[in-house]
């Protein structure tokens, strides 16, 4: 490949050289700092998880404890930060909530001492911190209420759940949100990852570099798919009617939301992770004709699109998990925000370790010596 050569999406080319997260997409395997995801899922939290990413080894206990306690201790948020958050418009989209919100809080932080460790695991603790405080708490106060204050004797995703409903979550429910948050707490260089990279090249403080991976996080062909699942599941209504769906939007090129992934051409192994985790929450909570209608979309999909390495990736899952823990559909993404914000940090300190900031070239395609025309002869 010549060096000036244009690839649309930068496919294939390398944007870092980093040791956070390794994929094989035709093995579909996944690893993070070299563990397996399944071992991470199995055995380990989302918080020593987030650990391992941003500092490249496993806390041993007495590490996370202060960890786990730092995290803890900071969870509320300046009653600024709130009252700003109440003068969001009622229908904005939680994503936008979530990016306006975690920029705010470069506002009140805005010492930027990014040589000073300290200052770091500062960011770092803050942000793991309040950015899910921030997301329950747009979630009550666009419905009028007020926010609730996190319990600092609840886990992570406990606390999380908590702050969101009022009420202390089931064991089971929120172990599965836990894992949920590991399953996408890092995926190598994707887009707003890269975003994230990109921002932290310019020596900014890490509440814009958050805030701008946020924003790229929203999109559609990103982490706002798996609203789109759900939205489609619904479509679709029962089992019978999946393959004339698919036929119908296959024929018109349209895209089954859900599937296919840049890097993965098999099953994303975040995907049969989740799968497991739908199973044992509807063996508690009851099933649920989704759960079907999307198992015969796997397989008729695998039929139909197998050849071109299309199979289920992370968000067709997750909606599921989500819908099934009482979550509302337009937070699925925020949630992948909150498990992200750990890779993020992760690309965040690398990215500041051997700094050189982007600035990558183009193919210019427009017009040369052109003539200014005065508005009047336009
Ligand atoms: N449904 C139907 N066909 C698909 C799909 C899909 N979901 N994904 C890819 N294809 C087909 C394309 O039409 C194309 O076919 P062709 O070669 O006959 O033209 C071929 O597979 C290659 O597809 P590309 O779009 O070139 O693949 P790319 O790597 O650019 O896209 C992407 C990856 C954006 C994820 C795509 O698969 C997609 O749009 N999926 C649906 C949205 C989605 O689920 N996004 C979440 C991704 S995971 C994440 O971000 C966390």
């Amino acid at each position: 490949m010549s060096l000036c050569e244009f690839k649309p999406g930068l496919e294939g080319i390398p944007a870092a050289e980093s040791s956070i997260s390794y994929v094989d997409g035709q093995q579909g395997i996944l690893e993070y700092r070299g563990i397996r995801i399944e071992e991470l899922a199995e055995k380990s939290t989302f918080l020593e998880t987030s650990y391992l990413l941003i500092w490249g080894k496993l806390p041993n206990q007495q590490e996370l404890a202060e960890f786990e306690h730092e995290v803890r201790y900071h969870r509320r948020i300046k009653y600024r930060i709130r009252d700003m958050m109440k003068s969001f418009p009622e229908s904005g989209h939680p994503m936008d909530a979530l990016q306006a919100s975690a920029a705010a809080l470069g506002l009140f932080y805005s010492r930027r001492d990014l040589d000073n460790p300290i200052y770091i695991r500062d960011a770092v603790v803050r942000l793991l911190a309040t950015i899910p405080t921030m997301v329950a708490a747009f979630q009550l106060m666009r419905k009028g209420n007020d926010p609730v204050r996190p319990r600092d004797d609840l886990d992570y995703a406990a606390n999380f759940l908590y702050m969101l409903s009022e009420k202390e979550p089931d064991p089971l429910s929120a172990r599965i949100l836990d894992v949920c948050l590991t399953l996408h707490a890092e995926h190598t260089m994707n887009a707003s990852t890269f975003s994230a990279r990109v921002t932290a090249s310019t020596l900014t403080d890490p509440y814009a570099v958050v805030a701008s991976a946020v924003g790229t996080l929203g999109g559609t062909l990103h982490g706002g798919a798996n609203e789109e699942v759900i939205g489609m599941l619904e479509e679709i209504g029962s089992v019978e009617n999946v393959r004339p769906y698919l036929d119908e939007r296959l024929q018109r090129k349209a895209k089954i939301m859900g599937f296919g992934h840049r890097v993965y051409k098999v099953k994303d192994p975040r995907a049969t992770i989740l799968q497991n985790l739908v199973e044992q929450l509807f063996e508690k909570f009851g099933h649920d004709k989704y759960y079907d209608i999307a198992l015969e979309m796997e397989q008729v999909v695998s039929e139909k699109l197998g050849h071109k390495g299309i199979y289920p990736n992370v968000d067709f899952y997750s909606g599921l998990v989500y819908g099934k823990l009482g979550i509302p559909t337009d937070l699925f993404t925020p949630i992948f925000a909150i498990a992200r914000v750990a890779g993020w940090l992760a690309h965040w300190k690398e990215q500041l370790a051997e700094n050189r900031i982007f600035r990558p070239s183009q193919v210019y395609k427009g017009l040369h010596k052109e003539a200014y025309i005065p508005i009047e002869q336009r």
